[in-house]
């Protein structure tokens, strides 16, 4: 998959030369492009911000060496390609979103910066996405996040490919706790079921406790996780001061 970023900052490219996603981009898995609209600025200063009409503080991004950069990428990448707007004001990034946008050959996700984006630079784009409900100084990390989140779905990034199958979100619950070596760190040890050698039963025991973590820690997610009735009935019976 073909990852492009619009940013003032298009000197962030180590993220991309580091762990798994660099390695991935070594074997051809994925590219990286970082584009700056100050490329497509017509003064000598490449302004690519300006004043609000109507006035008020800080500097809106300018639609033209914006919408530039859309059609320069455009020309670049031949093919088509989702574009995402970063936004605080979009719909919130969720692993559905990360599995739907993993199904696209490119995406361009387009970083705001200042006061954010002239109100018609949006005709421009396919989708707003927001990393959550708080405000950045840029889109750029959201776009790292996005990136990440999206590229370890895509086949042989991940070096095992279980993976991603039972995490946290996947399967609409929280993932079960982790432990390893040593088996008694600071007088804490490990549960005893993770010694006994019985794979049938550590899966059904690490079912429970994605079961039991998910509703100690975010209880509206069962709503919609996939339960067996069996299972909800079973979590019914099981007092919540055991957790
Ligand atoms: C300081 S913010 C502008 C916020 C804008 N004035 C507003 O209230 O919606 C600058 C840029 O950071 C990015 N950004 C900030 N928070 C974000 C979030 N939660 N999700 C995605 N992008 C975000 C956006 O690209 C935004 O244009």
């Amino acid at each position: 998959m073909r990852f492009e970023i619009i940013t003032l900052f298009p000197e962030i490219t180590q993220w991309f030369e580091v762990g798994l996603l660099g390695k991935a981009a070594e074997k051809g898995l994925l590219s990286f492009v970082t584009h700056s609209p100050r490329e497509h600025a017509t003064d000598k200063h490449r302004t690519v911000d300006d004043a609000p009409y109507g006035g008020g503080s800080g500097m809106v991004l300018k639609a033209p060496p914006v919408v530039a950069s859309l059609r320069h990428l455009d020309a670049l990448r031949g093919g088509p390609s989702r574009k995402i707007m970063l936004t605080p004001q979009g719909a919130p990034f969720r692993q559905e979103t990360a599995r739907r946008l993993a199904n696209e050959p490119a995406l361009t996700f387009l970083c705001g910066r200042y006061e954010g984006f002239d109100e018609r630079i949006r005709s421009h784009m396919d989708e707003e996405l927001s990393l959550g409900d708080f405000v950045l100084f840029g889109g750029e990390v959201a776009a790292f996040a996005m990136i990440e989140a999206v590229a370890r779905l895509l086949p042989g990034v991940l070096g095992n490919s279980e993976s991603p199958v039972e995490e946290s979100h996947s399967t609409g619950l929280l993932e079960y706790p982790h432990y390893t070596r040593p088996a008694e760190f600071e007088g804490e040890g490990i549960p005893p079921i993770l010694l006994s050698g019985n794979h049938a039963k550590i899966a059904a025991w690490r079912r429970e406790q994605a079961i039991l973590r998910t509703r100690a820690r975010r209880p509206e997610l069962l709503d919609n996780a996939d339960l067996s009735e069996q299972e909800r009935e079973w979590l019914r019976n099981h007092p919540e001061e055991e957790e």
